[in-house]
C-alpha cells in the first residue's frame, strides 16, 4: 500500500503548559492536530533537559492519535523498551547520538515501535541511504536542536534530495524546527509531509482558550496544502 502523504501537523508540546499537559494534549487534539510531537532531551546530547519515560507514559493516556515522541538523547538504546513501554507510537533517535543508527532503528522496530532518524542541520541527506528499509520516517532538523522558537533553517535542498531517494518507500519526511505559514510552504513544496511546530501552535492561546490553537493548525496546513498543490 502506497503511503498517505497529505499533510499533517505535530505540534509539539515543548511549547505547552508543562504544569497542564494532558489538559493541553486534550485542546490539540480537539483542535486539528494529527499527531503529538514529544520533545526528550538529556542535557547532555542537547543543552536542554525535558521529560523521561514516567512523563511520557502519563501523557500517553490522553493521546488519541499518533505519539511521536523524538529523542534528543544519547546514547538511546538503553531506553528504547522504556518508550516502548512508554506507548510511543514512533521513536525518532538521531543520526549523531552514536556509531549504531542502523542496530538503533533495527531496535526500535523489534520493540513494536515505527522508526525515525533524525537530521542535525549539519548532517546531508545522503547519510541516510543505507537506512531507507529501517526507517518509517526520516527527521529534518531546521534548527539546531534543544529549544522551542528559534529561526528557521533553509533544508529545502535536503528535502528535496531525501523524497527523491525516498521515491515509493513508505516513509515519511517530518520537519521539525521554525514551522510556521511562512516556511511550512518551503519545506511542502519540497516534498515533506509531517510538520511540527511548537510555538507556531500554541501562540496566542491556553487551555483555557484553545481556539488559537485551531485557527494557528489551519493557518499552517493552509499554507503547506496550498504549495504542495502548486508544486
Ligand atoms: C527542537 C524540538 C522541536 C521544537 C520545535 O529541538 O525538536 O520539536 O519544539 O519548536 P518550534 O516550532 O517553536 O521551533
Ligand atoms: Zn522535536
Amino acid at each position: 500500500m502506497t503511503l498517505d502523504r497529505s499533510i499533517r501537523i505535530a505540534p509539539s508540546i515543548l511549547s505547552a503548559d508543562f504544569a497542564d499537559f494532558g489538559r493541553e494534549i486534550r485542546a490539540i487534539e480537539a483542535q486539528g492536530a494529527d499527531w503529538v510531537h514529544v520533545d526528550v532531551m538529556d542535557g547532555h546530547f542537547v543543552p536542554n533537559l525535558t521529560f523521561g519515560p514516567p512523563a511520557v507514559k502519563a501523557f500517553r493516556k490522553h493521546v488519541r492519535t499518533v505519539m511521536d515522541v523524538h529523542l534528543m538523547i544519547a546514547p538511546v538504546d538503553p531506553y528504547i523498551d522504556a518508550y516502548a513501554e512508554a506507548g510511543a507510537d514512533i521513536l525518532t533517535a538521531h543520526l549523531e547520538a552514536g556509531p549504531h543508527i542502523h542496530r538503533t532503528l533495527q531496535a526500535i522496530r523489534g520493540a513494536g515501535m515505527k522508526a525515525g532518524v533524525a537530521l542535525n542541520p549539519g548532517t546531508p541527506a545522503e547519510s541516510v541511504a543505507h537506512l531507507l528499509e529501517l526507517a518509517d520516517l526520516v527527521c529534518v532538523m531546521t534548527v539546531n536542536p534543544g529549544f522551542g522558537g528559534q529561526k528557521f533553517l533553509d533544508m529545502t535542498g535536503k528535502v528535496r534530495a531525501l523524497r527523491r531517494m525516498i521515491g515509493d518507500r513508505p516513509i515519511h519526511i517530518e520537519i521539525d524546527g521554525g514551522v510556521d505559514p511562512v516556511t511550512a510552504p518551503l519545506v511542502a513544496a519540497a516534498g515533506a509531509d509531517v510538520l511540527v511546530a511548537g510555538s507556531a501552535v500554541f501562540r496566542g492561546g491556553s487551555v483555557d482558550n484553545p481556539a488559537p490553537y485551531g485557527d494557528n493548525i489551519r493557518a499552517i496546513r493552509t499554507a503547506a496544502e496550498g504549495a504542495r498543490a502548486a508544486a
